[in-house]
């Protein structure tokens, strides 16, 4: 028979609730203490605030439509994220997919063609086809990569010794350089959000010339270079710093060459490819960022130890993967139309806009085909 009286029963379960409460502060408070030491001092980052773009009076946002999603879908289902696309003289229009394939589509065929393996990597950006007609693309792990009959030959992938770790897109000059962007020089392909969240100015804008052998750094300190176009005249390239919402012009030619002037700036997402379109205009893919109600996010040093540390949350608070937009920015720098798909419902994450014949063709993080939409057809 149990001996001890009802108050000293009473007694002992108090003492022991009372340090099972103190244990488990103690191991609540512990691994408090073990989240905040690795989220600030294990960080991967030392985060920079990121300024988000404003609508102001003298250059409001244009309101938003749901044009692209008038797109047909090209290469369905075949074709694995193609981030960018370019065309040919002969019409031809080539893609680099997330499989490590750079596939092409003839004029008036309907049927994609597996033109050259790379090889299997998901490291394949930018792409442009030369004067020349040779195909020039950008490898996040190789450098700056020419595919022709002959196969894949590395033209650059190193710069002042360095080892260039993420190039991003490229354009040929009428002199016949390589200029092209590495979005980050502290993080890789797979860590971008880093670099983001970071928000530092890491990116850099490279010369290859092929007569040399010989790559150069021509601009230094961009906030994620990405796209590059050239202009019709040649005189001036033009690159997007993405965590920035700008876009800068840099002369080649003339009486400012070798200057670096905006562009374009306080853009409604972050611009990603750059094309230069038949009119001499260009049409620039943007990213949003940010979700709706996280823009708390780009301003908070503790927020973003925290997405460093547990990037799974991301996916909520970026919004690439729920939206798409393209502007058509004039030379003089003036936003003429936009394009968007609001929500993502056909498109989203849209990383590229070409625009041939009428046409503009769009590649895209997040689908399997190439957007194609008939700009006479819209507005
Ligand atoms: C492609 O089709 C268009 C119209 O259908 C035609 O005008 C053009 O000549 C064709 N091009 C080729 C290369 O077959
Ligand atoms: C090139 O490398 C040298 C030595 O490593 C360094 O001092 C210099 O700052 C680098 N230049 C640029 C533009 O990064
Ligand atoms: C260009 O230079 C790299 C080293 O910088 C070298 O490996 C490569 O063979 C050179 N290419 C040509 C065509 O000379």
């Amino acid at each position: 028979m149990d001996s001890s009286s009802p108050a000293a029963s009473e007694s002992a379960r108090a003492s022991f609730s009372r340090h099972w409460k103190t244990a488990c502060s103690s191991f609540v408070l512990g691994c408090l203490l073990a989240i905040t030491l690795q989220v600030f001092f294990f960080s991967p980052i030392s985060p920079d605030p990121l300024e988000l773009p404003r609508p102001s009076s003298s250059a409001p946002f244009l309101p938003t439509n749901s044009l692209l999603q008038k797109v047909t879908k090209l290469g369905e289902g075949f074709l694995k994220n193609p981030e960018d696309v370019c065309v040919d003289k002969e019409g031809i229009l080539y893609t680099a997919t997330r499989d490590g394939w750079i596939k092409r589509l003839h004029r008036n065929e309907s049927k994609w063609e597996d033109w050259r393996f790379i090889e299997d990597t998901d490291t394949l950006l930018g792409i442009t086809v030369t004067a020349a007609g040779t195909l020039i693309v950008c490898d996040t792990e190789k450098g700056l990569l020419e595919v022709g009959e002959d196969g894949v030959t590395v033209l650059a992938s190193h710069v002042n010794g360095t080892k260039i770790r993420f190039a991003d897109d490229v354009i040929e000059a009428s002199d016949g350089n390589l200029y092209f962007s590495v979005a980050s020089t502290k993080f890789g392909l797979h860590d971008w959000y880093l670099d983001m969240l970071e928000a530092k100015p890491h990116g850099q804008l490279l010369k290859y010339d092929p007569s040399l052998n010989m790559t150069s750094i021509v601009i230094d300190g961009l906030c994620f270079a990405n796209g590059v176009a050239l202009s019709t005249d040649k005189d001036f390239l033009v690159v997007c710093e993405t965590w920035k919402f700008r876009c800068l012009k840099h002369w080649l030619n003339g009486e400012h060459k070798g200057k670096t002037e905006i562009f374009i700036d306080n853009l409604p997402g972050g611009p990603d490819n750059i094309n230069v379109a038949p009119d001499g205009s260009f049409w620039i893919a943007l990213l949003e960022l940010t979700s709706s109600g996280f823009e708390f996010v780009h301003t908070s040093k503790a927020s973003k130890h925290v997405l460093a540390t547990f990037p799974k949350l991301l996916k909520r608070i970026t919004g690439m993967h729920k939206k798409a937009m393209v502007v058509n920015v004039a030379t003089n720098g003036k936003i003429i139309r936009n394009f968007d798909d609001p929500k993502g419902e056909v498109m989203s994450f849209v990383t590229s806009a070409v625009e041939f014949e009428d046409h503009l063709y769009l590649g895209s993080l997040n689908s399997n085909f190439i957007g194609k939409l008939p700009l006479n057809a819209i507005a």
